[in-house]
Parts: structure tokens; C-alpha cells; sequence
């Protein structure tokens, strides 16, 4: 059976930086605070109108095919992870297929917040196992910038977050190095439910309060088609992204360091045998804890989170892109990619490049 390497890899930042300060003219926070309890000092928001999930996508696919050696007219399939689509439905997939004029592939949306990319490149390294396709786009992609609460009210959310995204191309290969296979070895994932409130965006949905201990608007009152989403929920301001941060950090703390063991001793492998950890992204303080954990030097893990903020599902393709465009990814390496969010859902994969 093949297994799936990745082909080309690519990015893209927007190119507006918005640094810790620049905050101050909306909010009550500072330059201290941020980077002291996530390491950020700046992150990237897109332009308000020209660009999109899809098009900041769109970027980081080109540089991701060119380098594959292949044109967008080659890939097979798309799949598409962002919790910030252009449109509440259909997907960033199809618009992206149509904006980058690709014959009539398939297109499937992945919506697991931050482990949504490696969650897409698991699903991708089936399709690839099983010979059904030759060339999958794999792209993760947000724009944060369009959907925080500003104010004050917002700043334990707003200030981690970023805009951005990142793709691979996936291919099939038979190739091993020095005897050992090349390619994605296996992929880990993992979910519970519990707390899916503790780090969750209510609005619009159909819940109507269910899984709420507090009740967020009066659903009893709502007229038809106000219960999705309704002018009481603009005005309360529960149109946002909602994180209850030491419950989050508790969590992953836990489930980062268990997922990138797994996927290790799955195969009989140390900790030492890494070259290089990918986390995703989502607070330097976490990533610092789980290399702590593990015993990892500074130079087998690769963090970014200090210029582009937490991107979610795009953290971990652009860590990857930027790490392998510094030239400390080469043929034959061990990488592990990790992430951890929203769910909670959490997975890891482990490849040999
Ligand atoms: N600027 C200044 N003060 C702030 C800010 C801000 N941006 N945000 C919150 N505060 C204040 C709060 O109002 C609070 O003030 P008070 O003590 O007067 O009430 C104080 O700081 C502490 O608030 P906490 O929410 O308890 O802040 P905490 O120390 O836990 O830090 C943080 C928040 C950084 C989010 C932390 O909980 C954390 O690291 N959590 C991990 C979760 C995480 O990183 N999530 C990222 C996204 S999810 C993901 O990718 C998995």
C-alpha cells in the first residue's frame, strides 16, 4: 500500500501587521500582558474586503502546487479546514475549487477549529492509502480578524488570534530512505465532548440553549427564524467566540504530550528521534510546557506564534511551510505535527520527510 508524502508545501500571511500596541486603540490591554501570557508580539489581520479565507487559501494552494511539480488542473480533491468560512455554508472547498478553476473534484470541508488541519491531512492520507486519488489539496485557512469582539469585553480572546493560511499537496509514494518508509506514517485523532462550551462560538446555531447552562437569549419568546440567529444575540454581543482559558489550558497541557507519544510509540520511537515538533499554534506557553514535558531541545520544536498569533487551522501548515522554507525540514527527517482546541478534539501525525 502507498503511503502520502507531501508534495509541495505553501503559505500565506496578509500583509497588514498588527502588533500588540496597535491593540490599545480598542481595547484595555497591553504589550506586557500579551506576550507574557502567550508569547505573542504581533499577527497578521486580512484586508476587510479583498481578502477571505478562500482567497488567502487560494495563495497558499498556488505556492503549495507549484512546488509539487503539478498544476491546479492535476489535483483530485480538495479538503478545506477553517472555523471562519467565507460563507456559513457552502464550504471554503467549492469556492476555492471554483477560484482556482480545477475540474469538478470533489470538495469536503473540515470543521475542527485548531486540529482541523491535521484532522483534513488524516483523512487525505486515506483517500491517498487506498489509491483513490494522486493529488489532494490539503489547505487550512482563517480570518479572524472578521469575527472577535474588540472591546474590552473581548480582549482574553481577541488578542490571540490571527489571520492566515497554509496548504500541502499529498501524493502517493513507495520510497524509503535508509530503509526506513517516507511519507505519513500514521495519524492520531481523538475527541471528547464534555466541554465542547468551554471553548465554542454558540451563534448562529441551532442549539436554542440546550447545551447551556446559562441561557443565552430568551428562545421562548423567538419568533420562527429568529431562533439561528437574532437581533437579542447581536446585542448581547453572543456572536462571538466564547474560552473559558485556564479550562483550555489544563486540557491541552494533558492531551498534547499523550498524542505526540502515541504517535511515537506506535511505531517504537523516542522522543529523540524527532527532528522537529510542529504544535499547532495556540499559545507559547502551552507549546513551552508540553517541550518541558517531553524533554524536547529548543531546536526540535518550531514555534511562530510570536509574529502571526494563533491561526487555528492554518497554524500548523504554516509553521510547517515556514520550518521547511528555513531549511530545518530535510529528505528523511522525523515530524511530528500536534494540535489540540475546540471540542475538545485533539491529533497528531508522524511523518518522515
Ligand atoms: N489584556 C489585559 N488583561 C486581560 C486580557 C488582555 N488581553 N485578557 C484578560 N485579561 C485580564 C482578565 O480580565 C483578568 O483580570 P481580573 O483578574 O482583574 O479579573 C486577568 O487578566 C486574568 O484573566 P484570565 O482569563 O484568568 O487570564 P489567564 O491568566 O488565564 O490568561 C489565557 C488567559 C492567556 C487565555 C490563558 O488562560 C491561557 O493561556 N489559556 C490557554 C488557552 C489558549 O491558549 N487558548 C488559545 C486558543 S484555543 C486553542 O488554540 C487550543
Amino acid at each position: 500500500m502507498p503511503r502520502s508524502k507531501v508534495a509541495g508545501i505553501g503559505m500565506y500571511v496578509p500583509k497588514n501587521v498588527v502588533n500588540n500596541n496597535d491593540l490599545l486603540k480598542y481595547m484595555d490591554t497591553s504589550d506586557e500582558w500579551i506576550q507574557e501570557r502567550t508569547g505573542i508580539r504581533e499577527r497578521r489581520y486580512a484586508h476587510r474586503t479583498e481578502e477571505t479565507t478562500t482567497t488567502m487559501g487560494v495563495e497558499a494552494s498556488k505556492i503549495a502546487i507549484e512546488r509539487a511539480g503539478i498544476t491546479a488542473q492535476d489535483i483530485d480533491f480538495i479538503i478545506f479546514a477553517t472555523l471562519s468560512p467565507d460563507y456559513y455554508f457552502p464550504g471554503c472547498g467549492v469556492l476555492l475549487q471554483r477560484a482556482m478553476k480545477m475540474k469538478e473534484i470533489g470538495a469536503l470541508d473540515v470543521r475542527n477549529q485548531c486540529s482541523g488541519f491535521v484532522y483534513a491531512l488524516s483523512v487525505a492520507d486515506q483517500f491517498i492509502k487506498t489509491g483513490m486519488y494522486k493529488n489532494i489539496l490539503v489547505v487550512g485557512s482563517e480570518k479572524h480578524s472578521f469575527g472577535l469582539d474588540f472591546s474590552t469585553r473581548g480582549r482574553n480572546v481577541s488578542v490571540i488570534f490571527g489571520d492566515g493560511a497554509g496548504a500541502v499537496v499529498l501524493q502517493p509514494t513507495e520510497q524509503s530512505r535508509d530503509g526506513k518508509e517516507q511519507g505519513i506514517l500514521s495519524t492520531h485523532l481523538h475527541s471528547d465532548g464534555e466541554s465542547a462550551e468551554i471553548l465554542a462560538m454558540y451563534n448562529p446555531g441551532t442549539h436554542a440553549n440546550h447545551w447551556l447552562e446559562q441561557p443565552l437569549a430568551d428562545f421562548e419568546e423567538a419568533e420562527i427564524g429568529e431562533m439561528f440567529f437574532s437581533h437579542a444575540m447581536i446585542d448581547k454581543a453572543q456572536v462571538f467566540p466564547n474560552m473559558d482559558g485556564p479550562a483550555v489550558f489544563k486540557k491541552a497541557i494533558v492531551k498534547f504530550p499523550e498524542v505526540i507519544m502515541e504517535a511515537l510509540d506506535t511505531h517504537g520511537l523516542q522522543t529523540s528521534d524527532l527532528k522537529l515538533l510542529i504544535p499547532h499554534q495556540a499559545n507559547l506557553r502551552i507549546s513551552q510546557f508540553v517541550q518541558q514535558k517531553l524533554k524536547l531541545r529548543d531546536d526540535q520544536v518550531h514555534n511562530n506564534i510570536q509574529k502571526f498569533g494563533n491561526t487555528t487551522a492554518a497554524s500548523v501548515p504554516i509553521a510547517l511551510c515556514e520550518a521547511w522554507e528555513e531549511g530545518k525540514i530535510k529528505d528523511g527527517d522525523l515530524v511530528c505535527l500536534a494540535a489540540f482546541g475546540s471540542g475538545f478534539t485533539w491529533a497528531s501525525a508522524i511523518l518522515r520527510w
